[in-house]
């Protein structure tokens, strides 16, 4: 089973319009290449400019979160009808930044993958396991608690469809990747757990890409681990030419 490689941009809270336009421009036609998805998750006031300056490109364009409701009195958020209205093929769920900060919790991970599927938008689930964590020989368990969580009540032709990306908390946005080894064994541990749960022919199809301070001079070195399906990148994502190298160096 062939899988495509998928390279995405995780933005965070960068970038006006203006400057997301400008960086669309500048990448148009070079952060194309042919066999390899390029993605662009982005703030959602830029997703409305991005959507428009992305037709007849071959770059989709993904929101960083979604509420698991369609509509309600729920102040500052934003659903999946809403998402799929404005045109976004993508949507990252679980962020460690959201775990972290915004009190995500594997249930509520869960109710937002349901969601995305529901609206048909790809979800990009994260998982990844913090630093004392890793210390404490606990990874493979964290990543098995996470992604049973996340894929629970899901159907195999929908998990086939869906994107893992494992990001060691501890690797992101610290310079500190993981080698591409051991994120390689923690990938192939990863699809061996959606293999228990569903069968080989799903965790064949899943893609997992790995996250954590991947940069252009790195970004081949993952590809090459036979598990890793991309990657999802934070800093090196914001620069033109950066993002440019990213997707190129996954072919
Ligand atoms: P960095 O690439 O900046 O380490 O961020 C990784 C990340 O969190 C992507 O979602």
């Amino acid at each position: 089973m062939s899988r495509t490689p998928i390279i995405a941009g995780n933005w965070k809270m960068f970038k006006t319009i203006s400057e997301a336009v400008s960086f669309f421009d500048a990448v148009k036609g070079k952060a194309e290449v042919a066999g390899v998805e390029s993605v662009i998750c982005a703030p959602f006031t830029n997703l409305p400019a991005l959507v428009e300056a992305a037709k007849g490109t071959s770059i989709a364009i993904g929101a960083q979160n979604l509420h698991f409701e369609d509509n309600g009195a729920f102040t500052g958020e934003i659903s999946g009808v809403m998402l799929k209205d404005l045109g976004v093929k993508y949507v990252l769920i679980g962020h460690s930044e959201r775990r972290q900060y915004f009190a995500e919790t594997d249930e509520t991970v869960n109710k937002k993958v349901h969601a995305a599927i529901k609206h048909n938008l790809v979800p990009i689930v994260c998982i990844g396991e913090k630093l004392e964590e890793r210390e404490a020989g606990t990874t493979k368990d964290v990543c098995k608690v996470q992604t049973e969580a996340a894929l629970k009540g899901l159907s195999a032709a929908q998990v086939a469809d869906i994107v893992i990306a494992y990001e060691p908390i501890w690797a992101i946005g610290t310079g500190k990747s993981s080698t591409s080894a051991d994120a390689q064994e923690v990938i192939c541990y990863v699809r061996s757990v959606v293999a228990e749960l569903y069968d080989q022919a799903t965790a064949d199809a899943v893609r997992i890409q790995y996250g954590g301070s991947v940069k252009p001079e790195n970004v081949t070195e993952y590809m090459s681990q036979a598990d890793i399906d991309g990657a999802l990148v934070g800093g090196a994502s914001l620069e033109p030419n950066s993002y440019i190298a990213l997707v190129e160096g996954a072919k």
